[in-house]
């Protein structure tokens, strides 16, 4: 008899326990903010949502990920610093836009017809060099967990652009890249650094009168009814990183890193499985629309712009050094035409 009341007693105190202060012994779940600037259908859009599904299923609700889309919670430049301070654990910018991080390396890949090659592109992502570079962020507090290749750049405007000549005085919007900053001069155009928030508006209100990006941008974010003329140049590519705040990153428990690291893993998967399809069919979504002249770039024109865009290439060695470009030469494949 003695015992049976004893174990009650001990139920009752554990009980007791347990909902102390009206609290449940479950924990609540650890929220991870993931915002982006591109649109919910872009391929960055769905693998975010992606990301969520597979994040609080492999952490079995231990985790809730809030993703917030078009620059809904912070635009470009924005969203670094708020990553930095720990007020959002997710973002996957453009590897170009980790000037303001103080880590200028990155700018590197922005090399005109450097990454056009999606071969070398790849190549140059699994190099150890990118191993050197990830942990030059770790050093800015910030986590590199992948990188997802989003294809190659095309150019939009308002007129033709088919010879270098034909960017002469014009206002480019360009992510805030030095290189690419030097690429639009190189052009004869004005560099305009404008958030990828605010493009729509300015290419409608004429702030700017084109801007480069992939095809699947220009498709979601429905540039087509604001632009004129696409060339399929493919001189540049968007290349994101998944990157988390590695204070955040590093203080969480073992079982839920495994199970992020899984969801990173199979949403990187799925984002470089359907990038390029959603790239490819944006083009001939955008040409259906009939509202853009699309111009793709013959062989003979490619090199002409080649050859305007190569002296970037030379000039470069000055911000980056001849031996490190010489080295993402060599780690990506890529052969410099001879001049
Ligand atoms: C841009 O700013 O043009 C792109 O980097 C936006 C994006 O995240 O695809």
């Amino acid at each position: 008899m003695k015992a049976s009341v004893a174990k009650l007693l001990v139920l009752a105190f554990a009980a007791a326990l347990l909902f102390a202060g009206g609290k449940s012994a479950v924990a609540d779940p650890i929220i991870v903010k993931f915002s982006h600037v591109v649109s919910p259908d872009a391929p960055k859009g769905k693998a975010a949502l992606l990301f969520k599904q597979l994040a609080e299923k492999y952490t079995n609700g231990k985790v809730t990920v809030e993703v917030y889309p078009n620059s809904s919670l912070y635009k470009d430049k924005e969203e670094l610093e708020a990553l930095q301070l720990g007020s959002v654990q997710l973002l996957a910018p453009s590897i170009s836009k980790f000037g303001p991080l103080g880590v200028k390396e990155f700018d590197v890949f922005d090399l005109p017809f450097l990454m056009t090659d999606d071969s070398h592109a790849r190549q140059m992502m699994a190099s150890p060099m990118i191993g050197e570079l990830n942990k030059k962020l770790e050093d800015k507090g910030v986590e590199p967990l992948a990188y997802w290749d989003n294809g190659a750049h095309v150019y939009t405007a308002n007129v033709p652009l088919i010879v270098p000549d034909d960017f002469r005085g014009l206002k480019m919007r360009i992510q805030g890249s030095k290189v690419l900053d030097a690429v639009a001069r190189q052009l004869g155009a004005i560099p305009q650094i404008i958030a990828f928030g605010e493009l729509y508006q300015s290419l409608q209100t004429g702030v700017v009168d084109g801007e480069d990006n992939v095809p699947s941008n220009i498709w979601t974010q429905k540039f087509y009814d604001v632009q004129k003329h696409l060339t399929v140049s493919n001189h540049g590519r968007l290349t994101y990183s998944l990157i988390t705040n590695k204070k955040f990153w590093d203080g969480l428990p073992a079982d839920v890193r495994s199970g992020l690291d899984r969801a990173v893993k199979e949403s990187t998967q799925f984002f470089n499985e359907t990038a390029a399809k959603d790239n490819a069919d944006a083009l001939v979504q955008i040409k259906a629309t009939g509202r853009v002249q699309m111009h793709v770039l013959t062989e003979t024109e490619k090199q002409a712009w080649v050859t305007k865009l190569m002296p970037v290439h030379k000039d470069m060695q000055g911000r980056f050094g001849k031996d490190f470009i010489e080295r993402v030469y060599k780690e990506s494949g890529f052969v410099p035409p001879q001049s």
